[in-house]
C-alpha cells in the first residue's frame, strides 16, 4: 500500500464526529491533525481521537505539510476563506454543506480549486444513503423519462438548532434554507439530473420563534437575538422546462415532533418516484394498470462516514470530486435566489 493520505479537520464540534469513523474505515487516509478555536474542544476531541497534532490556529494547520486533505467542519461562513486557504496551499478540500452561503464566495472556491488542480468537494452526506445510490441509478438507466417536476420538502416542528453557528446569520448566512434546505434541494437536484435554474419565486416567514414560550427539541428555548428565517418556500423553473416546489422550516406546525419530515417526489414521463420510501410509479396505457415498484436500497455504510471513504478514493485515484462544487453552486444560487425574491415579492431571473 501506498502512503496514507492525511487529513486536517478544522472544526472539531458536532458534525465532525460524524466525519471521524469515515476517516477510520477508509483503508487509505487517516486523521493526522485537528484545529480548533476553542481549546478545551480542541484538547478533549484530539484525545478521544488519539490525534496529537492540536492547531489552535487553523491557519497552521493548513500550513502543515504533512497534510494532504483538509477537512472543513466549521459554521458556515468560514468555509469560503478557509477552503481557499488550503486549495490554495496545495491541499484537496472537503468542506460541509454548504460550500458557502453566498454564491459569490463559492466561485472563488472554484476559481481557487481551479488554480491549484486540486478536489474541492461539498460534504452532502445524503447522495450516500443506500435509498439515495439506489433510487438513483433507476434514473440514470431511464426509469423515470423525462423528469419534468419535482418536490422536495425538509420540515421540522420544534426542530431549530439554537446554536450561534445557525441562528446568527454573520455565522450561518441564513437560516433553514442554508442548514437543511442545502440537503433537501442538493438530492432533488441530483435525481432531476442537475438541470440548469433560470427563475425562482419565493417567501419566508418568521413567526413561530416570536410566540411566547417558543421552544425547539433541538436546543431548548429560543434565543432572542436569532435573526434568519424560520420557514422558506420556492417554486423553481429549470433550463430544460422542469419546475420544482421546495418546503423547509425549522419550526412549523407539521406532523413531526422529534426529527423531520425529509420527503422526495419525482414525476418524470415514464414513471414517478418517491424517496425515501424509493417506491417507483408506473402506468401502463395498454392495460390501464397502475404498478407500483419497490426498489431494494444499494449497500451502504453510514452516509456520513461514506463521503468522506469516497473523497479519499477520489483523491488518491485522480477521479472528480464526488460532489462538484459547481452543483453546490446552484443550489446556493437557488437558495440566494429565494432570499431576494422573498424581499422583492416577485420572481428573480437567475
Ligand atoms: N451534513 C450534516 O448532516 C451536518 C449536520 C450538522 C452540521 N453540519 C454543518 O457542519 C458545520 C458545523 O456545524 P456543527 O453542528 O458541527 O457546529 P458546531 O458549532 O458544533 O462545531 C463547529 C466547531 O467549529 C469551531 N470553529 C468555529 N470557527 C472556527 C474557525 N474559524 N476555525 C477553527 N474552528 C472553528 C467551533 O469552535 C466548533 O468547535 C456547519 O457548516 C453545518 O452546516 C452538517
Amino acid at each position: 500500500m501506498g502512503k496514507m493520505l492525511k487529513v486536517g479537520v478544522i472544526g472539531v464540534g458536532g458534525i465532525a464526529k460524524a466525519h471521524f469513523p469515515g476517516w477510520t474505515q477508509s483503508p487509505i487516509a487517516e486523521v493526522a491533525a485537528l484545529a480548533d478555536l476553542v481549546p478545551d474542544t480542541l484538547k478533549r476531541i484530539g484525545e478521544a481521537q488519539g490525534v496529537k497534532k492540536l492547531y489552535a490556529k487553523p491557519e497552521d494547520l493548513i500550513a502543515d505539510k504533512e497534510i494532504d486533505i483538509v477537512d472543513i467542519c466549521t459554521p458556515n461562513m468560514y468555509h469560503a476563506p478557509l477552503a481557499i486557504a488550503a486549495l490554495k496551499a496545495g491541499k484537496h478540500v472537503i468542506c460541509e454543506k454548504p460550500l458557502a452561503p453566498a454564491p459569490a464566495d463559492i466561485k472563488k472556491m472554484i476559481a481557487a480549486r481551479d488554480k491549484s488542480k486540486k478536489l474541492l468537494m461539498t460534504a452532502q452526506h445524503f447522495r450516500f444513503e443506500g435509498t439515495s445510490k439506489a433510487l438513483k441509478a433507476e434514473i440514470d438507466n431511464g426509469a423515470l423519462g423525462n423528469v419534468y417536476h419535482a418536490r422536495g420538502w425538509m420540515l421540522r416542528r420544534s426542530g431549530a438548532p439554537t446554536k450561534p453557528g445557525f441562528i446568527h446569520k454573520k455565522h450561518s448566512g441564513g437560516g433553514p434554507c442554508i442548514d437543511i434546505g442545502v440537503h433537501i434541494l442538493d438530492l432533488t437536484l441530483w435525481m432531476m439530473g442537475n438541470p440548469k435554474p433560470v427563475t425562482v419565486s419565493g417567501v419566508t416567514q418568521d413567526k413561530l420563534r416570536r410566540l411566547p414560550g417558543a421552544f425547539s427539541n433541538w436546543g431548548g428555548p429560543i434565543p432572542k437575538d436569532w435573526d434568519v428565517e424560520e420557514f422558506a418556500a420556492a417554486f423553481v423553473r429549470f433550463a430544460n422546462g422542469a419546475t420544482l416546489v421546495l418546503e423547509v422550516a425549522w419550526l412549523l406546525n407539521h406532523p413531526k415532533t422529534h426529527g423531520e419530515d425529509m420527503q422526495m417526489w419525482l414525476y418524470g414521463d415514464k414513471g414517478g418516484a418517491h424517496w425515501p420510501n424509493n417506491v417507483l410509479l408506473t402506468t401502463n396505457n395498454k392495460t390501464k394498470q397502475h404498478l407500483d415498484t419497490q426498489l431494494q436500497n444499494a449497500d451502504h455504510g453510514e452516509a456520513h462516514a461514506m463521503e468522506c471513504v469516497a473523497f479519499a478514493e477520489a483523491v488518491a485515484h485522480g477521479r472528480p470530486s464526488p460532489v462538484p462544487a459547481e452543483q453546490s453552486l446552484d443550489v446556493i444560487t437557488i437558495l440566494d435566489g429565494l432570499y431576494r425574491s422573498a424581499k422583492a415579492k416577485r420572481e428573480i431571473l437567475l
